[in-house]
């Protein structure tokens, strides 16, 4: 688990609450009591009556069908997800209203209005078309953060293809992985994208990746990356690579959306799991379209003229359903940021906050506390006075993070919606209400309207400090794992019967709280980003120095937790600064520099139980310099003794 007991126990002492402020009560876009009143008396009615506020060409017979682990909803309802994203506003003064407001990093702008968007949109679904990209059809979009990249998670949906989103920081291995393991007909890539003042050769990566990658027939090419783009053009692939731009211009603007089933499949997302292979967590149209929707509505207060900003990236499940999916459907005006928030200073977030008015902000508690490390001096520069409401996501938050946040950047006036979720709920699930739940800084609160959420112990009984399970379907709910219909069921159904295992540890206070405590399986998560321990194991015995690697999460005061990876080399190698060095851009170059280790330990030999098993915990004890626990199950305890004196050594 990620967090240590010692902590919670600080956090069960917390006693500091905040009812919901008085504004936010009077004009909440729900009404709060009475979607906890329909839920509970008729909860397919409740989700129905969501569904219900998006357009559906034909209606659905049955609500839920649940043959564990498979649900099905809207059981036969057509719809279109950019029709609901895009055509549903063109019919009144939405129509002119803002969609996206985009900021590069070098500080240039663009803007589209919904009529804009659904223009763009539109054409470069028919080029997909034109590109022979069908219904049910596989497209990688790996993409720097900038409007293109939803328009073409929407000119997918509108023409019913697949989407695979890769975010821009995997590596070209990564990126050949999961286009083979999707079979991608087309990959939608840019020149590069700016990073700390860097670009970021995405085309570079790209065409690396597509030595690999045999299901690809073509690849197109935004063109974004300055003085790169020469060098680009140049490498065109002729007959393979297309550029965005002519494809565009070349195409008609309107495009009819296909008619989907509400259980054809909208997206494919990769996702870290407890094996070296990340999963493709597989998302549907109507079910995903209605949480997706409601959870944006209502857990963000969103209302007409709100600025609406989320600074997830669009490669991961945050940026699917609350930057694309979730806000365009209601309408809303998102703010999208391309770079990094120290460029070119730190002040960076809060300039764009005041110069575009952002009223809503949802970030992470990693970036949270590195805005607090580098003082409150940047956020007090600027005028935040159009914040209204803040939200957090990715992992657990600090009390201490969450009253800075609340204090410095909210001014104690705006609430904060602390929400729990994954890329496999495709939506919040847990998760206060602004103008209705009283918040404790550290706690999701209660689930969601509609959802049931619980905590359960290893036979499956309700217990207050257990793993977080959830114990009906929900709309927004994965379907199953691409091609993998075994690692479905066994990851997420087979620790109780019909009851969902999300992988997280938590806690439930006198108030009937949840706490969420990180994970319990082996998946790690750095900076908010999800990565399993034996995706950078495999990566690391891949290197010809490396004879067995075991890696572990170590305590992080800013990124929650950091890799700590030890090493035992082959006969004949010696462990110097320069190989540690090595192996850590070894692993950057195999999965994404995401996935480096912070610490690499040589050792003589790991910690393994008699029948063989790698004891992480031991690991992590060390790691974190605290006193080894118990040491009797292993079969040789002296190499933990070793392990020791060799890491205090160091310091
Ligand atoms: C894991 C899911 C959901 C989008 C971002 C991450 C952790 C997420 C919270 C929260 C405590 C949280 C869990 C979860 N997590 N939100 N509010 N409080 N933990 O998506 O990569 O699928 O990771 O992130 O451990 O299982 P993801």
């Amino acid at each position: 688990m990620s967090s240590d007991a010692g902590s919670f126990d600080d956090l069960l002492h917390e006693d500091r609450r905040f009812p919901p402020p008085a504004e936010f009560v009077a004009q909440a876009a729900v009404d709060a009591e009475d979607l906890h009143r329909r839920a509970s008396e008729d909860r397919e009615a409740y989700w129905a009556s969501w569904a219900e506020e998006l357009d559906w060409f034909e209606p659905w017979e049955t609500v839920l069908e649940w043959d564990p682990p498979f649900a099905q909803w809207f059981v036969g309802g057509k719809l279109n997800v950019a029709h609901n994203c895009l055509d549903r506003h063109l019919r009144g003064s939405r129509r002119d209203k803002t969609a996206i407001l985009w900021e590069g990093e070098p500080g240039d702008t663009r803007s589209f209005t919904y009529s804009e968007l659904h223009k763009e949109v539109s054409a470069f679904a028919n080029a997909l078309r034109g590109l022979g990209v069908g219904k049910g059809d596989r497209v990688t979009i790996y993409l720097p953060m900038i409007p293109e990249a939803a328009v073409a998670m929407l000119a997918c949906a509108r023409i019913g293809a697949i989407h695979s989103v890769v975010f821009g920081g995997f590596s070209p291995e990564s990126l050949a992985d999961r286009n083979n393991d999707a079979e991608a007909k087309v990959l939608i890539t840019a020149d590069g994208g700016w990073r700390r003042g860097k670009v970021v050769p995405l085309k570079a990566n790209a065409d690396k990746a597509m030595e690999r990658s045999p299901t690809v027939e073509s690849v197109v090419v935004v063109r974004r990356g300055g003085e790169l783009s020469q060098q680009v053009d140049a490498r065109m692939k002729s007959g393979r690579d297309l550029w965005y731009h002519h494809l565009v211009e070349e195409a008609r603007p309107e495009c009819p959306a296909e008619v989907m089933d509400a259980e054809d499949i909208l997206y494919i997302l990769y996702t870290s799991g407890t094996t070296g292979k990340p999963k493709g967590v597989v998302h549907t149209t109507g079910g995903y379209l209605t949480q997706a929707y409601a959870t944006t509505r209502a857990v963000f207060d969103l209302q007409e003229d709100d600025v609406y900003w989320c600074t997830a990236d669009v490669g991961w499940v945050t940026g699917h359903s609350y930057i694309v999916y979730g806000p365009l459907a209601n309408g809303a005006t998102v703010l999208m940021y391309e770079g990094a928030p120290d460029h070119p200073d730190r002040g960076r977030f809060w300039e764009l906050c005041q110069n575009y008015g952002v009223s809503i902000f949802y970030t992470a508690p990693t970036a949270i506390r590195a805005f607090m490390r580098w003082g409150d001096q940047w956020p007090e520069r600027y005028d935040l006075s159009s914040l209204r409401l803040l939200g957090t996501v990715g992992e657990p938050i600090n009390p201490e993070a969450w009253m800075w946040y609340r204090e410095v950047v909210g001014g104690e006036r705006c609430p904060i919606v602390d929400t729990w979720w994954q890329t496999e709920t495709g939506a919040m699930m847990i998760t206060p209400l602004p103008g209705h739940t009283e918040t404790k800084p550290g706690s999701a609160t209660r689930p969601f309207p509609g959802i049931d959420a619980t905590i359960l112990d290893e036979d499956g009984d309700e217990t207050s400090s257990g793993y977080l399970a959830v114990t009906s379907p929900w709309p927004s709910m994965l379907r199953t794992v691409w091609g993998d219909e075994e690692r479905f069921r066994a990851t997420y159904w087979s620790k109780w019967d019909d009851v969902y295992f999300p992988g997280d540890g938590a806690k439930r206070d006198e108030d009937d709280y949840l706490w969420i405590l990180g994970r319990v399986d082996d998946v790690l998560n750095v900076a908010g980003h999800r990565i399993g321990t034996m995706e950078v194991e495999s990566a690391l015995v891949e290197h010809p120095a490396t004879a067995e690697a075991a890696v572990v999460g170590k305590k992080h005061d800013i990124k929650g937790e950091a890799i700590a990876a030890f090493v035992t080399l082959k006969e004949g190698r010696q462990g110097t600064d320069d190989l540690m060095q090595e192996l850590r851009d070894f692993v950057g170059s195999k999965i994404g520099s995401i996935a480096k280790p912070e610490m690499v330990v040589f050792t003589a030999d790991l910690p393994k139980t008699r029948s063989g098993k790698i004891m992480r915990r031991l690991l992590k004890d060390i790691a974190e310099g605290r006193t080894v626990g118990d040491t009797t199950t292993l079969a040789d305890p002296a190499v933990v003794q070793r392990l020791q004196a060799q890491h205090e050594e160091k310091g």
